[in-house]
């Protein structure tokens, strides 16, 4: 049995006989649940994909997926002609097809409250649990309170004819959109909460593949599994919050938060990743997980303990307003009949989520201060028209600039980054822009006439040269390493090497 301690296993020591191999399944087919059942028919496993959401099944069986991620549509395809992928509707048809069950249902905000909603992972564990009559393991990969697991195992073993024969056990994820498929093909690790040696056994058979490639393994117990995820992401928000709060004492003093988060990511200590300051965090994870934690935590009497986070949050939430009150300043005082160009609405580039949007949210605000705001986005225009049906979304980058009196730019998709200066400028009514996301080369935009600014950072730019950075200029972002989080010099040294989101 593991159940007493947390333990790090080299992979070396994995002697587990290969056997047959197990037959998945994975309940929920969103983001996770798609990028999973893909992921494991690639390795080789038989899997059956479940989903109640029958127009999600249908779309997914002619390969067509529900959302943007790169990548994941042809290995989509490669899967569906393998025949080891299929999926269905029906849970009777998964608990008798399956040997082990990945849980990868959504556990959202809760309306009203902070509080993670769990009807969806007691429902699918329920529903499931009440149809398996062999044994079969259960393995929840969605993001959960502490303590889920723990009561979840209990549940499904009092609901499941099989008995004592049904175990359940965790396997957070941590895949991030826009490398999904690399995430869960080349995670920097695995994370395993267990409380029996078989479900040990079996995950460890399941993950054979990545353990073969030196991925490190850490097992652990339910609870400790739980918080690594919440944990993981709380850092990543602090991380973020942490630079954006340097970038609002910077504003206060005429400093230039660019120079300084460059200065601090060459300490390997601290590193360049998710240091860039800038409009801040958004999209489906981070900002419900650090909610959902602390009031976790309130509950089980540990509430003081993470209520930094509460700053975090709110140095976030400060973020947007400020990106407001800038695209005020340029636009002369007030918004009022002022024609802005918003450039990106989806929470991040290469995602068409728009969860939680700080990109969205900047866009619809100055809308609601009487500015003429035309967003474009070059994936996620159709959930940005679903969430607010007020705005005006328009199909090129073109037609968002033409005739603006000032540019925002929002989302650091490609073509914005890359779309020049010049060309730009011949379409605005005035050449006037705010880089929220310190992705654009203010050099160029300066040689081209712009009236250039960027959050954090003085109007006139620090006239310190730094080798390997543009003048006056943001991050140098590596594309080839697929890592937007990359102050480029720093993170050369210190971190892992990213691959292309490839199978
Ligand atoms: C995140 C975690 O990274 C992932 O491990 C977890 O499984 C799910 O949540 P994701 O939501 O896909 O992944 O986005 P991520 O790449 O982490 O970016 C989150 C937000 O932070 C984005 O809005 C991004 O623009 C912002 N960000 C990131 C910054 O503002 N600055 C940074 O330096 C890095």
């Amino acid at each position: 049995m593991n159940t007493e301690r947390t333990k790090e296993n080299p992979v070396h020591t994995d002697d587990t006989p290969a056997g047959p191999l197990p037959r998945i399944t994975v309940i929920g087919t969103g983001y996770l649940g798609a990028t999973h059942a893909v992921c494991m028919a690639h390795l080789g496993f038989e899997v059956l994909g479940v989903d109640v959401d029958a127009a999600k099944i249908e779309a997914l069986v002619d390969g067509r997926l529900p959302f943007h991620e790169p990548g994941l549509s042809e290995a989509l395809e490669a899967a569906l002609s393998s025949g080891r992928l299929r999926f269905t509707t029906d849970f009777a048809q998964a608990a008798e097809f399956g040997d082990v069950h990945f849980l990868c249902v959504g556990t959202p905000q809760q309306e009203g409250s902070e509080a993670a909603d769990l009807r969806f992972v007691d429902g699918a564990a329920a529903e499931l649990a009440a149809r398996i009559t062999r044994p079969a393991l259960i393995v929840g990969k969605s993001t959960v309170p502490v303590g889920t697991a723990a009561r979840l195992r209990g549940l499904v073993r009092s609901l499941s004819p099989a008995g004592e024969d049904l175990d359940l056990a965790w396997n957070p994820e941590f895949l991030r959109e826009g490398f999904a498929v690399q995430d869960t093909l080349h995670p920097d690790r695995l994370v395993i909460g267990v409380a029996s040696s078989r479900a040990e056994r079996i995950l460890r058979q399941v993950y054979r593949p990545l353990l073969a490639k030196d991925i490190p393994l850490i097992v652990a117990d339910l609870p400790t599994s739980e918080l690594v995820k919440v944990a993981a992401n709380s850092f990543l928000a602090t991380k973020i919050s942490y630079i954006n709060a340097m970038a609002e004492v910077c504003e206060t003093v005429d400093a230039d938060v660019g120079v300084l988060a460059r200065a601090l990511s060459l300490d390997e200590r601290i590193g360049g990743r998710f240091l860039r300051p800038g409009l801040g965090f958004g999209g489906g994870c981070l900002p419900k997980d650090i909610r959902a934690f602390q009031h976790r935590a309130r509950e089980i009497g540990a509430g003081s303990a993470v209520r930094f986070l509460e700053d975090m949050d709110e140095i976030n939430a400060r973020r947007r307003t400020r990106t407001v009150e800038m695209v005020r300043e340029l636009a002369g005082g007030s918004l009022l009949g002022v024609r802005v160009a918003a450039l990106g609405a989806a929470f991040k580039p290469d995602s068409d989520d728009v969860r939680d949007s700080p990109a969205l949210e900047v866009a619809h605000r100055m809308q609601r201060e009487g500015a003429e705001v035309r967003v474009y986005d070059p994936e996620a225009a159709e959930n940005a028209q679903r969430v607010h049906p007020d705005l005006h979304l328009v199909p090129s980058l073109g037609d968002a600039v033409l005739g603006a009196h000032v540019t925002v730019l929002l989302t650091e998709w490609d073509e914005f980054v890359a779309a020049p200066p010049e060309q730009i400028g011949r379409l605005v009514a005035e050449r006037r822009i705010l880089d929220a996301r310190q992705a654009l080369d203010e050099r160029r935009y300066a040689e081209a006439g712009w009236e250039f600014r960027t959050l954090g950072r003085p109007v006139a730019p620090a006239s310190i040269e730094i080798a390997g950075r543009r003048a006056g200029g943001g991050p140098t972002v590596d594309r080839e390493r697929g890592d937007r989080e990359v102050w480029a010099a720093a993170a050369a040294s210190s971190d892992r090497e990213a691959q292309p989101a490839r199978l």
